[in-house]
């Protein structure tokens, strides 16, 4: 496994898709200590301050490109259990990718690949774990650091390792056992279940009591006719 560590990167995700086109194996990571154009789902920034872990890691996965989203869940397990390690109490899991502690969001999830029809090239799994971040800018709402929750700083090197330990745990469960595995875990902490929620994606909202998972990963929802949804993708919102 290559580790590429860099001081700054415009988003580490570039960088591993990059590495990934030249060759790069399974399990190769790019980390970075600040990023100058981090970025989330749907479009949004990703503050990326030098403090906090920002990481790429490369897979290969031999699955189809019409499952790639059950990685989500994989990671967003390894980023819990590595979590719990410092904060002694179990995250909460929101659909698709965020990890949560008191409802406050801790960490998130990028998935991208590189796809021909149903054949998965690589996927670069981005993640960025709130680590040493004393304060958030007010245009970020409801968010939280490992610093936030234990009043004290952090050595980022520790958390890498201990999640790059935690996803290979959980990859591998992932290989062996098979996503309906992934899923029954991840449904075990996931704070939204059974609850009225809303979800947007671009114009389009819908609104529903949260069932679970699919096998694909999609989020199901009962709306008020009683019609079950499946949600590929949007904001899932809350009150
Ligand atoms: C989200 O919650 O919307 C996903 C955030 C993912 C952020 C990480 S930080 C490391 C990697 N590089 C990026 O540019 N984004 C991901």
């Amino acid at each position: 496994m290559t580790k590429t560590i860099k001081k700054k990167v415009s988003s580490t995700n570039d960088l591993a898709r990059q590495l990934a086109k030249k060759g790069a194996k399974e399990g190769d990571c790019v980390v970075s200590e600040s990023q100058t154009a981090g970025r989330g789902r749907l479009q949004r920034k990703w503050l990326s301050k030098p403090g906090n872990l920002y990481l790429s890691l490369i897979l290969r996965p031999k699955i189809l490109a019409s499952c790639l989203s059950q990685l989500t869940f994989v990671s967003a397990l390894a980023v819990s259990k590595t979590l719990e390690k410092y904060i002694n109490q179990k995250p909460q899991l929101k659909w698709p990718n965020d990890v949560l502690v008191d409802g406050k969001k801790i960490s998130g999830i990028l998935l991208e690949s590189e796809t021909e029809n149903e054949r998965v090239e690589f996927v670069i799994v981005g993640v960025g774990i709130n680590v040493n971040q004393k304060q958030f800018p007010q245009y970020i709402e409801n968010a939280t650091s490992l610093y936030q929750i234990l009043h004290k700083e952090m050595n980022v090197d520790d958390v890498l390792n201990d999640f790059l330990k935690s996803f290979e745990e959980w990859y591998l469960l992932f290989q062996k056992e098979g996503f309906s595995f992934i899923k029954e875990m991840w449904e075990k902490q996931h704070f939204l279940k059974g609850r009225m929620v809303e979800i947007k994606d671009g114009k389009k909202k819908v609104k529903g009591t949260v069932m679970g998972l699919n096998d694909q990963g999609a989020l199901i929802i009962k709306n008020a006719n009683e019609d079950v949804l499946p949600i590929y993708s949007g904001d899932l919102l809350w009150s």
